[in-house]
């Protein structure tokens, strides 16, 4: 990112090309959550029902919600803690402090899922791939125990090492190979994927929902979808303030939002187009594949492709890359936040945080119940909570300015009022209701876990 802004990162520079903030937040964006969380939470969530509300909460909540973040970036031109004091409502600090929580225990397990990736990665150099049982004894041995620890040791080291010897701009700009790269391979695994036997009923149950319980199943899958919808955004925690804090006041808000939300989205839904028919024709149920849904239906893909092996390695590599690029941006606001809070020096703090969200995330590498308890916790509640506090405040503490940023840099001035009235009006009381069924589904999961 340096290079891009052509300066280091704290001289307040803004991105040298409109392509560098771009690319920037499609890095952050795209990951693990487009390629790995989607397609199992959309298996468990019984299908096109959850794709409906999940791509209506993008449309109607996402996009609102990422232009709040990117106006209090490029306003007050600092990152998600400095930015409250900035604009003179330090108070405002707390929806900065709920998302560095929430950065904390999300990367302790996405670096565990990370490290899932390099496993399957260096599976298609060594042994192979194998399909159907093998296939999902594979990912129980991957998901969980030594090899699980050691691979999130690995991802890890990745981040921090990284991050501290300063190549990361090297790796953001992978992003332009990457997500093209990863755009094709999708494209190509689903088109493969629509040959095979149980394609027909993987698209009913992934695209066509039960018009008579719409409505419940909406209701009942608000928390996952919305959850989903702020992960793959990476709403909630203050990223997208920190590369905002960068963006010249020419640029356009609203036209750099359509294009971060469309790619997002357009990864999300092709996840989806490759991992049911592959389930669907290996007979394993949607809700059944769980977390492991991408990597046992993919890998049950690359074992009869021809040159699978390689497929397999690439789409594998890829996919470590997007994670990493979304790694690094979590990273930085958990380091930001402790380099603020504690005043420590950036080396000392990258590395000390990096043990600690190593050992947050061990027990997610034993039992993937502790993974889904991590993930529910941080998403549902605390991403939504960090994403309430944000549009309330800039709803109803800073429209004025909020307006003004906005419209700066040809952004249509009806836009500006339509989303200020979206963000005051329909936001909040959507995510509070949200956060009150997320509040109320956490706890049962806790009471049917544990008690
Ligand atoms: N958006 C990333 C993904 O979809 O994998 C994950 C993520 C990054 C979540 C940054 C939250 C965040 F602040």
């Amino acid at each position: 990112m340096r290079e891009l802004l052509g300066t280091h990162m704290d001289a307040r520079e803004t991105w040298a090309t409109r392509i560098g903030f771009i690319l920037a937040a499609v890095g952050s964006a795209v990951g693990l959550g487009n390629i790995w969380r989607f397609p199992f939470l959309t298996g468990e969530s019984g299908g096109a029902a959850f794709l409906v509300v999940y791509l209506c909460l993008v449309l109607l909540i996402g996009i609102p919600v990422l232009l709040v973040e990117f106006v209090i970036g490029r306003r007050s031109n600092r990152n998600p803690i400095g930015a409250f004091d900035e604009l003179n409502h330090s108070q405002w600090k707390i929806a900065g402090v709920v998302g560095a929580v929430a950065g904390f225990i999300i990367l302790s397990y996405y670096s565990v899922v990370g490290g899932w990736a390099i496993q399957y990665m260096l599976a298609g150099l060594t042994d192979g791939y194998v399909a159907g049982e093998g296939a999902e004894a594979f990912f129980a041995e991957t998901a969980s125990g030594t090899g699980a620890i050691v691979f999130h040791a690995v991802f890890m080291t990745l981040v921090g090492g990284i991050v501290a010897l300063g190549v990361r701009n090297g790796l953001e700009k992978a992003a332009t190979v990457m997500v093209p790269s990863v755009v094709v391979l999708l494209v190509g695994l689903a088109l493969y994927g629509s040959t095979l036997s149980g394609a027909s009923e993987a698209y009913q149950y992934y695209l066509y929902p039960d018009t008579s319980t719409l409505l419940s199943d909406a209701i009942s899958v608000l928390p996952a979808a919305a959850g989903q919808a702020f992960f793959t955004l990476s709403l909630g925690m203050g990223v997208m303030i920190t590369y905002a804090s960068y963006v010249g006041e020419d640029r356009s808000l609203l036209s750099d939002t359509g294009l971060i939300v469309g790619i997002d989205t357009a990864i999300a839904i092709l996840a989806g187009l490759v991992v049911f028919p592959f389930l669907f024709t290996q007979g394993i149920a949607p809700g059944d594949g769980g977390p492991g849904s991408i990597f046992v239906s993919l890998a049950g893909a690359f074992a009869e492709l021809p040159a699978g092996n390689l497929i397999g390695t690439v789409f594998f590599f890829m996919l470590l890359l997007a994670a990493l690029s979304s790694a690094f941006s979590i990273f930085e606001v958990v380091v930001s936040f402790v380099i603020d809070r504690f005043d420590i020096e950036r080396a000392p703090a990258s590395v000390g945080l990096a043990v600690i969200i190593f050992i947050l995330g061990i027990p997610t590498a034993l039992d993937l119940t502790y993974l889904e308890l991590y993930d529910m916790f941080a998403n549902e509640i605390l991403l939504i909570l960090g994403g309430l506090l944000m549009s309330l405040f800039i709803g109803w503490v800073y429209a004025d300015n909020a307006l003004e940023e906005i419209q700066k840099g040809r952004s249509a001035s009806w836009f500006g009022d339509f989303w200020l009235t979206a963000v005051r009006y329909f936001v909040p009381p959507v995510l509070l209701i949200t956060l009150a069924l997320a509040v109320v589904g956490y706890y049962e999961f806790l009471q049917s876990t544990f008690f």
